[in-house]
């Protein structure tokens, strides 16, 4: 089984723990203010936002609240069940972010948080690639991954009953760098505050572009 199909069959299992551990107030405060900070860089009114890898659609939700349009997209059926029981009224569709369903220039904004660090490093070009594609001109693509170097399977037998995930880790330059090869500005980054947040997770913020 190729790495991405592994990956998503541990989600379809760890889902309502995962869910559990998520929703958590502490960390939905700072997600917010990342949220809010993506929609403050995009200047139409009522912005088309895609929730990529949207787990269980609180961002979805918390996207909706603060003005903006949400389509919620996962490849894990479990995290889409958790997603729809919270959010009934949200959109949400099984996709895979590597072949994402939406026509060219379809978004004002792209919210990628905690995803793309799931597709082995030799395919995240094309992955980013394919944002772009479903980007308008100027789009917003606010991304969030965890800092480090390497990348491979992770089975902790302290997390998740010791379910494998891919993990490819990245610096905030290898990032940027990724991101300015494929035509992005970067706007800002910041990093999460690891006593809360328990890893090492950097926020950016990127704008298209004109083409
Ligand atoms: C760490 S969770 C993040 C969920 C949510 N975005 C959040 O921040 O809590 C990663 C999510 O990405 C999804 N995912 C992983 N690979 C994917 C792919 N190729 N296409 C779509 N979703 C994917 C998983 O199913 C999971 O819901």
């Amino acid at each position: 089984m190729e790495f991405v199909q592994q990956t998503i069959k541990t989600y379809d299992q760890i889902a309502s723990e995962y869910c559990i551990k998520t929703r958590q107030q502490k960390f939905l405060d700072w997600e917010e203010n990342y949220i809010m900070k993506m929609l403050s860089y995009i200047s139409a009114s009522n912005p088309l936002i895609l929730d990529v890898g949207c787990g269980d659609g609180r961002h979805c939700l918390i996207i909706e609240k603060n003005g903006g349009r949400a389509e919620g997209v996962d490849l894990s059926d479990g995290m889409l069940n958790e997603a729809k029981k919270l959010y009934p009224k949200g959109s949400f569709r099984k996709m895979d972010m590597r072949k994402l369903d939406f026509e060219d220039g379809h978004f004002d904004g792209i919210w990628a948080s905690g995803c793309i660090y799931h597709v082995p490093k030799s395919e995240v070009e094309d992955v980013i690639l394919e944002f772009k594609r479903i980007l308008k001109e100027q789009g917003i693509i606010a991304v969030n991954f965890k800092l480090g170097e390497g990348e491979g399977m992770e089975a902790n037998p302290r997390s998740y009953s010791g379910s494998p995930r891919y993990f490819a880790y990245y610096s905030e330059e290898e990032m940027g760098d990724i991101f300015s090869k494929l035509d992005f500005e970067e706007l800002e980054s910041c990093t999460y505050p690891e006593e809360i947040f328990g890893d090492k997770i950097q926020q950016m913020w990127f704008r298209l572009k004109g083409r």
